[in-house]
């Protein structure tokens, strides 16, 4: 009788096995599991009709039989309902996909990225303040009252009379020092200034600048010159020159203009250069004490420089790009060629 049990259980997985999709499955299901007809049921039913001494043995495999091919429907049924992909007309797995299009950061903030690591490294931090700026700050404290003929330096927005865009990044020279209340400072400004200025192939009327500032006791001119040789090395190569020409801001006493040996001639002169074998850099100083005290900083006690740097002028030395209208005009081929 056991063999019995045997063989309907090695017809039942072929069956199985057999059965290529769910309908097919519940007719197996019905045909050896059924309640009411199903081949294992009626095995079980027929356990009374048997002599005393078989029923133990018998009626434990027939249970058995019933369990294993329980879990066996249940494994198949799992297996047939997994969803599959089928080859159809409409659907194609061969073809190639299509690209997806990647964003990259602009060159500018490429730029300002590679100034912070470069700074960063010199122990400068990053802070950022208002492009809405008031004319006190971007003119007055920094020691252009109204009407101050170094005003015309720079073209300027007007939101209001006392409101300006902020034509520079140096009004934040004043709103660091008085957050820093006193304490030693070594910090970057980046950002975007504003002038009212005919857009040409040098200037725009919007671009960034990076405004430095360190202040401490007992820093002087040859700091500002290290830091900048510093830069211009990780910048732009270990051989690079740096020099300092004599130059106005009325925000710095002593003023200088910094130049580094042309990148593309080498200092041989060329079309970069005008044939000079320098390019200029930045704007820098060492900040006027008058500042200092707009700033809430004892110019008795402590003195600081600064310097004011535009990335995307530094960007147009390191690619050798020629016209600076091509950072904001959003072309496509102009920003893919970076990053
Ligand atoms: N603010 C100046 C400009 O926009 C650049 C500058 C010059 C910044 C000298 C400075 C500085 O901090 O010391 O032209």
């Amino acid at each position: 009788m056991v063999e019995k049990v045997q063989m309907l259980k090695e017809e039942a997985m072929q069956a199985l096995q057999a059965a290529s999709n769910l309908p097919e499955l519940d007719d197996w299901r019905v045909k050896y599991l059924g309640r009411k007809g199903g081949a294992v049921t009626q095995l079980l039913r027929s356990i009374p009709e048997l002599p005393a001494e078989e029923r133990p043995a018998f009626g434990q495999a027939a249970n058995e039989l019933k369990g294993f091919l329980q879990e066996r429907y249940e494994a198949r049924h799992a297996e047939l309902s997994r969803p599959t992909v089928e080859m159809t007309e409409a659907i194609d797995v061969t073809l190639p996909g299509r690209p997806v299009n990647l964003g990259r950061l602009h060159l500018t903030i490429q730029t300002l990225r590679e100034m912070y690591a470069i700074f960063g490294q010199m122990g400068f931090q990053v802070e950022e303040w208002p492009e809405v700026e008031t004319d006190l700050l971007n003119f007055e404290l920094l020691n252009m009252p109204p009407h101050h003929p170094a005003r015309d330096m720079w073209d300027t927005f007007y939101v209001n009379p006392k409101v300006v865009l902020r034509t520079h990044t140096s009004p934040g020279q004043i709103r660091s020092m008085r957050k820093h209340c006193s304490d030693p400072i070594r910090i970057i400004l980046p950002g975007k200034c504003y002038r009212y200025e005919a857009v040409t192939a040098r200037s725009e009327f919007m671009f960034y600048q990076v405004e430095g500032l360190a202040v401490g006791r007992r820093i002087t001119l040859a700091d500002l010159k290290g830091t900048m040789v510093d830069f211009a090395r990780q910048m732009f190569g270990a051989d690079r020159e740096v020099r300092f020409r004599c130059s106005y801001f009325p925000f710095t006493e002593p003023s200088v203009e910094v130049d580094m040996d042309c990148i593309i001639c080498g200092g041989e002169g060329c079309r970069v250069c005008k044939h000079t074998g320098w390019v200029e850099i930045c704007g820098a100083g060492m900040v006027h004490p008058q500042v200092l005290s707009n700033g809430g900083y004892d110019p008795d006690v402590y003195s600081g420089f600064a310097f004011g740097m535009g990335p995307e002028r530094v960007a147009m030395l390191k690619h050798d790009i020629d016209d600076i209208r091509y950072f904001y005009s959003n072309d496509l081929r102009f920003l893919k060629q970076f990053g």
